[in-house]
């Protein structure tokens, strides 16, 4: 939530941050600015897009070697020009950008008025500027860094901060407390982002930031410490991200790449953990901690969204095949609901970006008290991450478009092997049944495409719907998630409502809704709930209702009775949502399209959400 970029050495500033800011905007695009230092501190910011505050500066002047950037969601006060950031300090001494929420803002922005200081926005960061200048204004203060290590002192809240003081024009200082901040090391200059991605450009040598951490950067230098002016702890590693990674191609949008992607970043996420002539699983990052999972209690998988619907698959899955009792809580009702946790319990933390803070504070929470941590998270050094005993990553590659797709089906995929081999481990599953279920996981990247090519009936179909004012989802089993996953796609990114529900349940509200207006995306597999899923078909259909039918391509039962189908190659049930998903992907996708959304970046939405 919200982008940070920042840039000293002796290149031109401007295009850095510009680049940086349209790397970052999937993070929030209410609103964007820049603060260069050239004869001045210049700061420039608009509502809108980054590329509104383009044209913005088309004729100002933003030359310079120093300076900052910002990509806003809006949390305190509307999205326009005065919210937007940078915010400038009442003096003008100060200049700053900030991802995060400072809590205590009304009672510091109280005692700040009564020292005389006056505000123009409704913001919680002009109020952490000018916490920084009145520290700056004591006598016993000369310096920047110290005001800032002291006005940090006095804030509640989370914070990932850039700050340019206009005494100071050699120098950034950056600080860090919940909201992920990455330095970048080239010769004679540094970067300075939310992630790595507008950085990879130019070096791949980063420090991750750590929380409570303060950057002090020179275009030679960079001192870091933490609040309290110790020594900090950093270690400087290597990214392992290709530009390629970060542009759209030949692909109209992110998400339609990214969907498209999927066989090859399913494969990506088994490979090197399915071994031994493809009779094992191993899972590297699991290594040290699999004793204690396979004697757990109990597992407790916590996540958010899309994550908490790849979390459910898992739950299916283990329970299962494994036999070992699974809750899955959204992470940001677990933190707040005073869970018992007990020991032997194995909490798993489940996130793309690795930074939404709700799922980070739910882990802190089941850490303190005593319960083995682990991490699925694609983002490779994000909080979450870094915060695990122990975790799994995924290899989806980066993620830009909002919707999360090949993201959750890398998230199911090590679900899926981590599941199998916690069977094979407690002895849950004969080595015949494993080596099936590996086999079945490697066919999968082939089956994904078999999908992907029969995107020309997915599109045809969404032709026909794209004018509907409801949809309705239902699955059973492994396919009730995917169905909750394929209304979250369509309502996200094209603002038509929809309700995803396990299929048995239709009959006890939902289907009030159902009239000849209404498409029923129903989610099926030749599996065990077949005939039920036929019946609630039949049920629908009775009712005029349109259904929409996920099958499998020998499935000539509901060929016959769904108006219209999307087909998919036929697999095991334990694999299935990994086929069953893509083509609602694409159905959310084409619906939006023909509906002029916004696919990469719906409208409230961002990317990392690092507020709760
Ligand atoms: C939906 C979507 C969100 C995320 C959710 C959790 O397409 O992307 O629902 O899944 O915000 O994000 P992560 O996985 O980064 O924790």
């Amino acid at each position: 939530m919200c982008g940070i970029v920042g840039y000293i050495g002796d290149k031109n500033v401007y295009p850095i941050l510009i680049k940086g800011l349209q790397r970052l905007e999937y993070r929030g695009y209410d609103s964007a600015g820049i603060a260069i230092y050239n004869s001045d501190l210049k700061t420039y910011k608009k509502k809108g897009k980054v590329s509104d505050l383009e044209t913005f500066v088309a004729d100002k002047d933003i030359t310079g070697h120093v300076g900052i950037g910002h990509t806003r969601w809006a949390t305190h006060g509307e999205p326009n020009d005065v919210n937007a950031h940078p915010h400038t300090s009442m003096h003008g001494n100060f200049v700053l950008v900030h991802n995060g929420i400072i809590e205590n803002y009304a009672e510091l922005k109280k005692d700040l008025t009564g020292k005389g200081y006056v505000f123009q926005t409704e913001t919680d960061t002009e109020v952490l500027v000018n916490l920084i200048e009145y520290f700056y204004s004591l006598d016993e203060v000369d310096n920047a860094e110290l005001a800032v290590r002291l006005a940090l002192s006095k804030v509640v809240g989370a914070y990932g901060i850039v700050v340019l003081c206009k005494n100071e024009k050699h120098r950034i200082i950056a600080a860090r407390l919940g909201s992920p901040l990455v330095i970048g090391i080239g010769q004679g200059e540094y970067f300075l982002a939310s992630d790595a991605s507008p950085i990879v450009e130019y070096t791949d040598s980063v420090i991750y930031m750590n929380d409570g951490d303060v950057a002090v950067i020179e275009k030679n230098s960079l001192t870091l410490k933490t609040v309290d002016n110790d020594p900090a702890n950093f270690k400087v590693t290597k990214v392992d991200l290709s530009i390629g990674d970060l542009e759209k191609g030949d692909f109209e949008h992110y998400m339609l790449k990214e969907i498209f992607e999927q066989p090859k970043t399913i494969q990506d996420t088994y490979r090197g953990r399915i071994k031994a002539d493809q009779k094992e699983i191993v899972l590297g990052g699991l290594l040290d901690v699999f004793p204690k999972i396979v004697n757990a209690n109990r597992i407790i998988i916590i996540g958010c969204g899309t994550s908490w619907h790849a979390a459910l698959v898992a739950e299916y899955l283990i329970e299962e095949y494994a036999r070992i009792p699974v809750e899955v809580e959204y992470a940001s009702e677990f933190r707040y609901r005073k869970p018992i946790i007990n020991p032997g319990d194995v909490v798993m933390a489940i996130s793309q970006s690795g930074e939404t803070a709700d799922t980070l504070a739910a882990l802190k929470m089941a850490k303190a008290q005593g319960a083995l941590i682990l991490g699925i998270c694609n983002v490779v050094g994000s909080s979450i991450a870094r915060e695990t005993d122990a975790g799994v990553y995924t290899h989806a590659g980066t993620e830009i478009g909002v919707a999360s797709t090949k993201a959750f089906t890398a998230q199911v995929t090590v679900l899926t092997l981590f599941a199998f081999k916690l069977a094979k481990e407690r002895g849950k599953i004969s080595q015949e049944l494993y080596e099936q279920l590996i086999g079945e996981m490697l066919a999968i990247p082939d089956k994904v495409q078999t999908i992907l090519l029969s995107h020309p009936n997915i599109k045809k179909v969404a032709e026909k719907y794209k004018d509907a004012i409801n949809a309705l989802y239902l699955g059973r089993g492994y396919l009730f998630p995917v169905a909750l996953e394929g209304a979250l796609k369509l309502k996200e990114i094209s603002y038509m409502h929809a309700e995803g529900y396990a299929a048995g349940e239709m009959k006890h509200g939902p289907i009030a809704l159902v009239d000849d207006n209404l498409p029923v995306v129903v989610v099926s597999a030749k599996d065990s709930y077949y005939e039920k899923v036929v019946s609630n078909i039949q049920e629908v259909k009775a009712r005029k209702g349109n259904v929409i039918a996920v099958v499998t391509e020998d499935d000539n039962g509901l060929r016959n009775m769904a108006n219209d189908l999307f087909e998919v190659p036929e697999s095991h049930p334990a694999v299935a949502a990994l086929l069953a998903v893509v083509p609602l992907q694409l159905f959310a996708y084409y619906i939006a399209v023909m509906r002029g959304c916004n696919v990469d970046q719906p409208r409230n939405l961002a990317k990392s959400v690092t507020v709760e």
